[in-house]
């Protein structure tokens, strides 16, 4: 008989509901023996309604115990490295969200003591576990667009600055902006379509444009408005960040965007080949280019995507911690987005391009 294993949730807000409690739950022998949150309600409200676990409100409490086996940090990005750390310490295996840290330094402690602990670390990179972003991972691993010589990803939107004047927008609590919110994902979804290749420069520009002045900030809605402050909070982060990624493979081009004066949304990723080109839409699915006969194709794949595969990227983790064998969103792998970003950021202060030393 299966091992139950036993998890406790750090931070019980939009993350931990929408996508690892519901799904630990999905699981078979695992169960959820403690959700945390430092606004007690929140942990309440998760005991109710999952109708498991115990709620605390101080992640300390909850060292030392021995009915926790993994542990899913769902905080935001200033506490993932002090939380994860503190529980490889104490022996368990760590699900963190993404971005690994706010900064490349609080990464690499983490990634060290995942080392010295044995313990695994994964980060919540999900587009690793999402079916689309397979599918044109295999298709240019068989080959089938030739060279792929250039990739350029967008992810660029006309109002989407997440709550405004609040943790999103406050780098001490952050880290960055649109880059380290949602590049992250991107460029670690092309990384791992490209065969994680070794980044080599970065050259970078981030912007800090329509947010900086709050009041005047013009939008119709805004995601997670209830961290919102515009009266007496911050907004220091980057809203707009383009690049140049050298690797030893294909070069990454992008541009990304919280909010741009214009409209629509464009979140895609290309892969360009000799042979054939794709256009990953993000979260969604992908369309290939290419001749054929001597005309040109336009191929739309038939398939039931499953989206953003949250159910897989639990189901890898809790398969890792079984077996003892780091999976895809291993921190080893993970981290080289947090190198590349934080050059990117160096760069963007230095005016220069910045070599990355990865070995
Ligand atoms: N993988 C994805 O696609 C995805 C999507 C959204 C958010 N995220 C990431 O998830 C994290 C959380 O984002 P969110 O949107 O769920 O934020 P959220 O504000 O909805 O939830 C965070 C929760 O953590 C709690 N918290 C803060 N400090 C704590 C501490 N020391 N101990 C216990 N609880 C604490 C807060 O009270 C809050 O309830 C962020 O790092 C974000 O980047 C990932």
């Amino acid at each position: 008989m299966e091992k139950t294993i036993n998890v406790a949730v750090i931070g019980c807000g939009s993350i931990a509901n929408c996508a690892h409690i519901p799904n630990y739950l999905k699981l078979p022998n695992v169960r959820i023996t403690y959700f945390c949150d430092i606004i007690p309600e929140r942990a309440d409200k998760a005991v109710e309604e999952y109708g498991c676990g115990t709620a605390v409100y101080d992640y300390k409490t909850l060292l030392g115990r021995d009915d926790i086996d993994v542990v899913s940090v769902c905080t935001h990005n200033d506490m993932h490295a002090p939380i994860s750390i503190d529980f490889m310490r104490d022996g368990k295996d760590v699900l963190c969200e993404k971005p690994a840290a706010r900064t490349l330094a609080e990464a690499e402690e983490m990634q060290k003591v995942a080392h010295e602990t044995g313990r695994l670390l994964s980060i919540g990179v999900v587009n690793r576990f999402c079916d689309t972003v397979n599918h044109v991972k295999r298709l240019i691993e068989e080959g089938a667009l030739g060279e792929v010589y250039q990739t350029y990803v967008s992810f660029r939107a006309h109002r989407s600055i997440p709550g405004l004047g609040g943790d999103f927008t406050t780098k001490a609590v952050s880290g960055g902006g649109v880059l380290i919110d949602w590049g992250v994902h991107y460029l670690d979804l092309t990384l791992y379509c490209l065969g994680d290749p070794k980044p080599l420069t970065c050259s970078g520009i981030a912007h800090c444009k329509l947010g900086k002045d709050m009041k005047n900030y013009v939008t119709t809605g805004m995601w997670a408005a209830d961290t919102s402050d515009v009266e007496n909070g911050t907004y220091d982060v980057d809203d707009f960040v383009t690049g140049l990624i050298r690797t030893d493979a294909a070069p990454i081009t992008f541009n990304g965007a919280w909010a741009q004066n214009i409209k629509p949304r464009e979140c895609f990723v290309d892969f360009i080949g000799t042979k054939a080109g794709i256009r990953m839409y993000y979260g969604e699915k992908f369309r290939m280019f290419s001749t054929c006969n001597g005309m040109l194709t336009d191929i739309v794949p038939d398939y039931a995507s499953t989206g953003f595969d949250y159910f897989e990227e639990l189901r890898s983790f809790v398969e890792s911690v079984r077996t003892r064998k780091p999976n895809q969103a291993y921190i080893d792998k993970a981290i080289v987005t947090s190198a590349i970003m934080d050059a990117i950021y160096r760069s963007s202060e230095t005016g220069k391009e910045v070599t990355l030393e990865i070995t």
